[in-house]
């Protein structure tokens, strides 16, 4: 069984922050953001939530796919920014759209939502159990960003993508994922999590807080070595991949990822310079941006790949 796109979409907030917004609020620079980074500016939400997003990229998405809503059997919104503790926002964008027969929940694996919501998709296609699934990968980190802390905020935006896709005979999907609890401590945001009924100690809000170099190394190793083995397990040449669809996190992420991998950064699409990280946004805006450009030809081989807090990464080889 294979997973075919029937159709994408994407959102992102009106609000566009530059780097030299930025330089009015904390000590940093167009200069040390853009040669650092690749990011020139991002959307941030004055308001609107991640559901509020997420709907609309859902929107988009199943207008163009010209399935119903009632068709859907399975929502699955990747985020670590949901609007609220319960109910999930996959649960508030089936309300949204009328998904009325589709189960829906969230996944939380950080910029690696997107990836493990379509490849929790794909065993379920496997298995028979559903055949089609609404995919979106939403986050308003701006929520978690301590907007005094520069080493973070320059970094992040507000964002989200979908995907609508129906399980199809075939062998041309195929996928990895993996996990590395052990370095948690790398990027963690403990917002709200932490009252203790014992103690009496109340629930604080906390900002997000990374280890930008440790996460920057753990990325340009696991990446393509997932991606490698990804390829490998699947008999494809990686010659014979159209395009990388890699989270955009940082555009010398990428670079490395493609020097380690012996491959033209062409066949890397980048748009971090419009949105900065949008973490289960970034690899569906992405996607959605390049189909609706008529980048993709029948039967290209595309690779979408993620990496993030947990630590967590995964690939998809997909054929369109
Ligand atoms: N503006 C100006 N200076 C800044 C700055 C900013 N926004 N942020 C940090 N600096 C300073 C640091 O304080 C440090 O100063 P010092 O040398 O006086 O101590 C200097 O710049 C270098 O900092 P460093 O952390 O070594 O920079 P770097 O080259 O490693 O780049 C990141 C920092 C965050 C851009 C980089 O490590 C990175 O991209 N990591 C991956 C993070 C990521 O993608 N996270 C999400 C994963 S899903």
């Amino acid at each position: 069984m294979t997973v075919k796109i029937l159709g994408t979409g994407s959102y992102v907030p009106d609000k566009v922050v530059t780097n030299e917004d930025l330089a009015q609020i904390v000590d940093t620079s167009d200069e040390w953001i853009s040669s650092r980074t690749g990011i020139k500016e991002r959307r941030i939400s004055e308001g609107e939530g991640t559901s509020q997003l997420a709907i609309k990229a859902a929107e988009a998405a199943l207008l163009q796919s010209g399935v119903r809503a009632e068709e859907i059997d399975i929502i699955i919104l990747g985020t670590s920014t949901p609007d609220k503790c319960f109910p999930n926002g996959a649960c508030e964008v089936q309300g949204a759209i009328g998904a009325v027969n589709a189960v829906a929940y969230d996944i939380s694996a950080a910029c690696s939502g997107f990836i493990y919501a379509l490849n929790t998709v794909y065993a379920f296609f496997e298995s028979g159990i559903y055949k089609k699934a609404l995919v979106i990968g939403c986050d308003v980190l701006s929520k978690l960003v301590d907007w005094e802390d520069r080493g973070t905020c320059v970094l992040f935006g507000d964002g989200a993508g979908a995907a609508v896709v129906e399980a199809e005979e075939g062998d041309g999907f195929h996928m990895l994922m993996g996990s590395d609890g052990k370095k948690s401590a790398a990027m963690e945001c403990i917002s709200r999590t932490c009252g203790n009924f014992i103690t009496g100690k109340r629930p604080e809000i906390g900002y997000m807080t990374m280890d930008g170099q440790e996460i920057f190394k753990f990325a340009v190793k696991k990446v393509p070595e997932c991606v490698e083995q990804l390829l490998q397990e699947s008999s494809v040449d990686k010659e014979d991949v159209q395009a990388f669809i890699l989270h955009q996190a940082n555009y010398r992420i990428v670079e490395s990822i493609a020097k380690r991998m012996k491959l033209p950064i062409e066949r890397f699409p980048m748009n971090i310079e419009k949105y900065g990280n949008t973490s289960g946004g970034t690899i569906p805006i992405l996607l959605d941006e390049l189909n609706r450009e008529g980048k993709f030809q029948k039967g290209d081989r595309i690779v979408l790949a993620g990496f993030g807090a947990g630590l967590t990464w995964g690939a998809a080889l997909l054929q369109w």
